[in-house]
């Protein structure tokens, strides 16, 4: 079986920065499947079934576009991401990179519920809602987004409870995820916890 390593967690939690890093430790691929979504809420402008056609016939190389990283673009990827259609047609590609050959690594909100819930190694990451929001803030700040730190925060709480209670595909923390807080750690700090649990995991007997 290959190693995947699962990492799941609310907006702005420090997982994609956890993910990437585990990525380039153990040397294996590593997929933003928020990116995903992004494109899709942003090619469709929210709409529910142009999102499900563009979904169908996404192309993967694409994904590396600033304009996916912006305020908007994260509320349009919630709003389409909670359509089972467009779940549907890209749960395929996540589950062919996920079955690569050595390993990878796959961040999301149901990767270790949905995509591979036979990961040997999940985590879920999270952090206070302040924290998050302040993160948030700064880093479209940095990208040149005017807003203010109280409307991040607004965003935050309504895609939460956006992501957390849509029927399909719910972000929920797996029964068998890692909790990891990065409310009060640096990157290195969060990153050394995550390697020791992944590590953990990997030294367990299979077939918990
Ligand atoms: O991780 P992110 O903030 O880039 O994700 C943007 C939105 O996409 C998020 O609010 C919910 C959705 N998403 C999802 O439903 N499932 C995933 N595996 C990844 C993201």
């Amino acid at each position: 079986m290959n190693f995947i390593i699962a990492v799941d967690g609310p907006a702005a939690s420090g997982k994609g920065t956890v993910a990437s890093v585990l990525a380039r430790h153990y040397g294996f691929p590593y997929l933003d499947t928020g990116l995903l979504y992004r494109a899709v809420g942003v090619a469709s402008a929210g709409n529910l079934s142009e999102a499900a056609k563009l979904a169908a016939r996404l192309d993967p190389a694409s994904l590396d576009n600033p304009a996916y990283r912006t305020r908007q673009a994260g509320e349009l990827a919630s709003q389409v991401a909670a359509s089972p259609e467009v779940r549907d047609a890209l749960l395929d590609f996540q589950r062919r990179f996920a079955a690569n050959p050595a390993g990878a690594v796959l961040d999301g909100r149901d990767i270790g519920t949905v995509i591979a819930p036979g990961a040997q190694a999940k985590l879920f990451v999270t952090a206070s809602t302040g924290v998050r929001a302040e993160r948030r803030w700064l880093q479209l700040l940095n990208q040149g987004e005017r807003v203010t730190k109280e409307a991040v925060f607004a965003d935050i709480v309504a895609r939460d409870n956006r992501d957390s209670h849509r029927s399909a595909a719910p972000l929920v923390r797996a029964k068998d995820a890692a909790l990891l807080d990065t409310s009060e750690m640096t990157i290195d700090h969060a990153f050394r916890e995550a390697l020791r649990l992944v590590e953990l995991a990997r030294s367990a007997p299979q077939g918990r």
